[in-house]
């Protein structure tokens, strides 16, 4: 661990269409209302990372903090998707826009590193490599289309208390991630996605299943039907298969579903595009 509480890590990111929405309107001050995955469960005042991100930006810019913000939800709450993180990086991009702020992408990347590891990704999208706590961001040329199934959870997983099981298990905790992962990046060049699916690994993944036990039973259920890289996304609990085509996504999909190892399951594709304005 580093002084700072957090982990240095090498993490290959990429995006999915499993998508939040923010709306940003014009009010007197600033609301959020939540609905979908994590009503009634999600904070909606200060503790909100989207509300966070809309205090730094106005902050940041000099401009009054008002917005109403409606958060339209799909992204599991504490599932391991950085679905906070994709909340704070819509929130940015929005009311950049509705404040017309027009701060440059080098000053929402560096506001979005204020407020959490994984949110300058959640701005850039694609395939990119995270260095230092996971703020460091490059994209990486990726071809092709990858087709995957999420597996989402009953319950979710604290990151926090998977980086604290990580390390309890290890003496020395060194860098998460082994280096450079040149094999991977080389074969995301490849659109093959056996080739891709047979590097996929997560070292956060053997603290997450011993905090989450049935996610055991999640993975191998997904090899058996034939997904050609299984692993557990972020901090978990959701697990991520990626399947062989398009074709095979759905199949994957409802087998997993019969099997009855997860809450429910999403068919996905990436890479897409990071949070960006659609009207
Ligand atoms: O940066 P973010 O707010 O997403 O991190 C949530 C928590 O996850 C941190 O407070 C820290 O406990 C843990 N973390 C870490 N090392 C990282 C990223 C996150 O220890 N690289």
């Amino acid at each position: 661990m580093r002084d700072d509480g957090f982990h240095d890590l090498v993490t290959v990111y990429h995006a999915v269409s499993l998508l939040d929405q923010v709306r940003a309107s014009a009010a007197d001050d600033l609301t959020l209302t939540v609905a979908g995955e994590g009503e009634g469960e999600l904070p909606v005042a200060e503790d909100n990372l989207a509300v966070k991100a809309a205090r730094a930006l106005a902050n940041f810019a000099g401009v009054q903090p008002a917005a109403r913000l409606e958060l339209t939800r799909s992204i599991p709450v504490a599932g391991g998707l950085a679905g906070g993180s994709a909340d704070a990086a819509a929130t940015l991009v929005a009311c950049d826009a509705l404040w017309q702020t027009d701060l440059d992408r080098a000053a929402l990347l560096m506001v979005a590193a204020t407020l959490g590891s994984d949110v300058p990704f959640l701005l850039v999208g694609g395939t990119a490599l995270g260095t230092g706590r996971g703020e460091r961001v490059a994209p990486v040329l990726s071809e092709g289309t990858y087709h995957w199934v999420l597996a989402l959870a009953v319950g979710g997983l604290a990151t926090p208390r998977v980086y604290a099981e990580i390390d309890r298990r290890r003496a020395a905790a060194p860098l998460l991630g082994a280096g450079a992962p040149d094999e991977l990046l080389a074969s995301l060049r490849t659109a093959d996605p056996v080739a891709l699916g047979r590097l996929l690994v997560n070292d956060l993944e053997p603290a997450a299943v011993a905090l989450h036990p049935v996610l055991r039973r999640t993975l191998a259920a997904g090899r058996e039907h034939g997904a050609v890289g299984a692993l557990v996304s972020g901090s978990g609990p959701t697990c991520a298969f990626l399947a062989r085509s398009a074709e095979h996504a759905p199949r994957l999909a409802a087998a997993l579903s019969a099997d009855g190892v997860c809450r429910t399951v999403r068919v996905v594709e990436g890479p897409v595009s990071g949070a960006r304005l659609v009207c």
